[in-house]
């Protein structure tokens, strides 16, 4: 232990040790205004024999604080290794940062559920669709040719085993078709809707994203017609959008439907007056569908004869923008809190 000459000094070593003893925080005695105090008194003193001795003894008396303090402050040896780099901190049991408050499920999560929860009144069942598939479930088993140019329309994603992101939930048109056979001749139709993630190779825009999602519908019983068809979309479109619509075809093409259409709504912004959102046109085009090709049936071991059916693909994300004004298809993944905090 040291021992000092300078009375003062000897006087602020011994209180400041006191207090080092019953000081909670250890570290608080090396900022005892006593000991700045003593600093300050020394600016006082004139240059000479004495200020030297004093400046040393308060250094000397800081030091023995230190390492006072150092000795009664061990570390803890047995700390974990912690990570820095996480969001929260490692040594709490639960996340620090990310309270369950602030967030809430996504836009497009809840509409979906509010889509299946339609559909499911309707006697419709939700299956999902997978965000990797082949070539077969993607064109062959759809009816479409080896190299037909109608393959480019659906352009997207491969792995080097040249499996594909799927671009459409057609996809599962033939899984669903093959799994429900055996209701079918139980006298069962098969309704089932598939919403889920697609992908495509599009330049993004407003109105295109590279990942979106789809609402795949496939209905197969005896006597189904385009009358079904027309009915069963108008219904859910009233239903969802909460208002009386026109609805109306036109002829298209797909591979996997004849015949095929293109499905158009009233605008129901503007009752057909036309608007910013219908482009002034006073129709919506919305979804492609048709009767279910002949040979796609076949390919799932359903006789054409016997059974028909209809089908249908609709882009969730574009049924979601016009519901809410949406002006920006690229708002939906871009994780922008101002946005997705509007629908909680
Ligand atoms: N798969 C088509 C697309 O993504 C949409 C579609 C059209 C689905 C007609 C169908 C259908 O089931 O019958 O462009």
């Amino acid at each position: 232990m040291a021992s000092y000459e300078d009375q003062q000094i000897v006087e602020v070593a011994a209180k400041l040790k006191a207090r080092l003893e019953r000081a909670e925080d250890k570290r608080s005695v090396l900022r005892a205004p006593e000991l700045s105090a003593l600093y300050d008194h020394l600016k006082t003193l004139p240059a000479g024999s004495d200020r030297a001795a004093f400046g040393k003894e308060v250094n000397a008396l800081r030091e023995e604080l230190e390492r006072l303090v150092r000795e009664t402050v061990q570390p803890k040896k047995d700390l974990k290794p912690i990570d820095v780099t996480a969001p929260f901190d490692v040594n709490a049991k639960l996340p620090q940062l990310l309270s369950v408050e602030s967030g809430s499920r996504h836009p497009i999560t809840k509409e979906i559920e509010n889509i299946v929860e339609i559909f499911s009144r309707m006697g419709f069942e939700a299956v999902e669709s997978r965000e990797l598939d082949d070539d077969y479930h993607m064109f062959s088993s759809l009816n479409f040719p080896e190299d037909h140019p109608a393959r480019d329309d659906y352009d997207t994603f491969m792995t080097e085993e040249s499996l594909v992101a799927p671009a459409h939930t057609s996809t599962m048109q033939n899984r669903v078709l093959k799994a429900r056979k055996k209701d079918l001749e139980a006298g069962k139709g098969i309704r089932v809707v598939i919403p889920d993630r697609v992908f495509r190779n599009d330049d993004l825009d407003a109105r295109h994203e590279h990942t979106f999602y789809q609402l795949e519908g496939v209905y197969v019983d005896k006597g189904v017609s385009v009358a079904n068809l027309i009915a069963t979309l108008q219904t859910f479109l009233e239903t969802y959008y909460s208002r009386q619509l026109k609805v109306k075809t036109q002829p298209f093409y797909f591979p996997f439907t004849e015949p095929s259409f293109e499905f158009a709504i009233s605008c129901p912004f503007c009752d057909e007056k036309g608007c910013h959102i219908c482009s002034q046109a006073g129709w919506i085009e919305l979804l492609g569908c048709g009767m279910i090709h002949p040979n796609v049936l076949r390919e799932a071991g359903i006789d054409p004869n016997t059974y028909t059916g209809f089908a249908w693909g609709c882009g969730i994300d574009r049924l979601v923008m016009m519901k809410y004004s949406v002006e920006d298809v690229r708002y939906f993944h871009s994780g922008n809190l101002k946005f997705l905090r509007q629908f909680k």
